[in-house]
C-alpha cells in the first residue's frame, strides 16, 4: 500500500510504500507538506505494536521482496531493436541473458535498450566494466529525450556504478542493490527492466570473496553456489500484482561476458537454465561490422507463443507467421550456404539463389540496426512490420518471376530493390507510409518484369 507520494521526477511519481509486513490501522498522519526522508509521516497500530512509517524503509537486499501473486509475461517489453522485437523478443517481466565474446557489443546493446525500452524505470547497473562507458551514460541520458513521455532519459533512469577499479565487495553487493530497487518500484506499480553489465564480473567477485574466506572451489574456481546465485537473481524477474494490488513488472537483461568467448564456462552455461531468453552475440558478426551482433541462428525467446496475442491486440495479428517465415528462410540459407561452401555459389539454381538474396537483404536492412543514426537507432514496431512484410513480399514476387523465366540478376538489378536495401536508413519514423509506397512500387517493377519475359 502506498501512504504518500512525492514527485521523484516529472516523469516518477515516487508512491511511499508500507513495508511488507506491517499491517493494522492507521492511527495519525501527517499533513501535506514537506518532510525529510527520516521524518514520521503516519502511524500503524496493529498486531506488531505502534509502527512510525517514514518516507523510507530498509529491505535487506539479498532477499526477493515479497508481492501477491506472479502472472504469465505476456505483454511486449518494446525495445525498438529489430532483431529483438520482431525475432527475440522479451516480455515485460521477462529474463534474458546476453552472452558475447570480448568487444562484440554487448555494453551497446544494452545501452540501446535503457534508451529505448518501453519500461517506466530504468536500473543499470555498471558492474566490473569499464568506467568510462558508465560516465558516457551520465552525460549522455540527460540530452536525450524520452519519445514517451518528452522528457530527459535520465529521468527514468537509476544508475549503479561499480566499475572495474573499485572494490570487489560492493560488486557482489551491487547486483543484489540493482534488483531490489527494481522490486521496489515495481511494488509502487511500475514496469521496471534491470540491466546488469556485466554478470560474470559479478560471479568473479563472488568467487574472489569465496577464495578469501576458504570456501572449497567448485567448476573453474567458482562457489559450488553460483548457480544458485545466478537462480535467485533471474528469478526475481517477473509480471507481478503488487501486495498493494497494484500491477507491476521486473525484466532482467544481464550481459555475461565469458572468457575467450567461450560459451562452455560456468557462467554461461548456468544463466542459460534460468533465462528464458538468450540472445547470443556472434564474433563472426560483429568482425563483420554486423551490429547489433545477435545470432539469428544461436539466440531464441521461450516468449514468442505468449505473445503473438499481445501483437494482435496492438494491430499487428500477422507478426507470428511473417516471423515464422523468415526463420524458415534463415534456416534454408544455413543449409544452403553449406552447399555454396562447398561447391560455390554458381551450382545453385536462381530459384534458390532467390532464398540467399532475401536473407541477404534482410540481414542488411532489417537485422542490422545502427545504434548511432537518429533514424535508425529506434524502430518502432510498425516499422518493423511492414519492413519485414516488404521484404517477404520480394521474396514472393522476386521467386515467380524467377519462375517465369527472369534472372535473379534482372530482379536484383530493379531500383527498387536497391531502395530496399537502404530502408532503415531512409524511411524515417514519422513517415513509415513511405514502406507502403514502396511496396506497391515493388509490386509493379515485378509486374512488368514478368510481363517482359512473358512476351519472349
Ligand atoms: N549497434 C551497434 N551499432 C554500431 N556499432 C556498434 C553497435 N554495437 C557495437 N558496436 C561497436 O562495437 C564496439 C564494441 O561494443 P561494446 O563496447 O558494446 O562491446 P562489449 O561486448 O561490451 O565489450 P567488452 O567485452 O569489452 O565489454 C563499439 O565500440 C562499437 O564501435
Ligand atoms: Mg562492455
Amino acid at each position: 500500500m502506498s501512504i504518500a507520494v512525492v514527485q521523484e521526477t516529472l516523469t516518477i511519481e515516487h508512491r511511499v510504500l508500507v513495508p511488507p509486513g506491517i499491517s493494522g490501522t492507521v492511527t495519525a498522519v501527517s499533513p501535506e507538506g514537506e518532510y525529510r526522508v527520516e521524518d514520521t509521516i503516519a502511524v500503524v497500530s496493529g498486531e506488531q505494536g505502534e509502527t512510525r512509517l517514514s518516507l523510507f524503509h530498509r529491505w535487506p537486499v539479498r532477499k526477493g521482496r515479497p508481492y501477491r501473486s506472479k502472472a504469465l509475461p505476456n505483454s511486449l517489453l518494446i525495445t525498438g531493436q529489430r532483431v529483438i522485437d520482431t525475432l527475440f523478443p522479451i516480455a515485460k517481466g521477462g529474463s534474458v541473458a546476453v552472452p558475447g565474446g570480448f568487444g562484440t557489443g554487448k555494453t551497446i546493446l544494452q545501452h540501446a535498450l535503457a534508451k529505448w525500452c518501453d519500461a517506466q524505470v530504468i536500473i543499470f547497473i555498471g558492474c566490473g566494466e569499464r568506467g568510462n562507458e558508465m560516465t558516457d551514460v551520465l552525460t549522455e541520458f540527460p540530452r536525450i529525450v524520452d519519445p514517451r513521455t518528452g522528457r530527459p532519459l535520465m529521468e527514468r533512469t537509476i544508475m549503479i556504478a561499480n566499475t572495474s577499479n573499485m572494490p570487489v565487495a560492493a560488486r557482489e553487493a551491487s547486483i543484489y542493490t540493482g534488483i531490489t530497487m527494481a522490486e521496489y518500484y515495481r511494488d509502487m506499480g511500475y514496469h521496471v527492466a534491470v540491466m546488469a553489465d556485466s554478470t560474470s564480473r559479478w560471479a568473479e567477485a563472488l568467487r574472489e570473496l569465496s577464495g578469501r574466506m576458504e570456501e572449497l572451489p567448485a567448476d573453474e574456481g567458482f562457489p559450488s553456489y553460483l548457480p544458485t546465485r545466478l537462480a535467485e537473481f533471474y528469478e526475481r524477474a517477473g509480471m507481478v500484482e503488487t501486495l498493494g494490488g497494484r500491477e507491476g513488472s521486473v525484466s532482467v537483461i544481464g550481459s555475461v561476458s565469458p572468457p575467450g568467448g567461450d560459451f562452455s564456462e560456468p557462467v554461461t552455461q548456468h544463466s542459460r537454465r534460468f533465462v528464458r531468453g538468450l540472445w547470443v552475440l556472434d564474433r563472426q558478426l560483429a568482425n563483420a561490422r554486423h551490429y547489433p551482433a545477435v545470432s539469428w541462428l544461436e539466440s531464441y525467446s521461450e516468449y514468442v507463443e505468449d505473445l503473438g496475442q499481445w501483437w494482435e491486440s496492438k494491430g499487428f495479428p500477422e507478426w507470428k507467421s511473417l516471423r515464422g517465415e523468415i526463420m524458415g528462410l534463415l534456416q534454408q540459407e544455413n543449409r544452403l550456404q553449406q552447399v555454396v561452401k562447398l561447391v560455390g555459389p554458381d551450382v545453385l539454381p536462381d530459384s534458390q539463389r532467390i532464398v540467399l538474396e532475401t536473407c541477404a537483404l534482410f540481414k542488411n536492412a532489417f537485422l542490422q540496426q545502427d545504434s548511432f543514426s537518429p533514424v535508425d537507432m529506434f524502430c518502432p514496431l510498425e516499422k518493423q512490420v511492414k519492413m519485414l512484410k516488404l521484404i517477404l513480399l520480394f521474396h514472393e514476387r522476386g521467386r515467380r518471376a524467377i519462375q517465369k523465366g527472369a534472372t535473379l540478376v534482372a530482379v536484383r538489378g530493379l531500383t527498387i530493390c536497391r531502395e530496399l536495401m537502404r530502408m532503415r536508413q531512409t524511411v524515417k519514423n514519422d513517415e513509415i507510409e513511405k514502406l507502403d509506397r514502396m511496396a506497391a512500387e515493388l509490386d509493379r517493377s515485378m509486374n512488368e518484369l514478368e510481363a517482359r519475359y512473358e512476351r519472349r
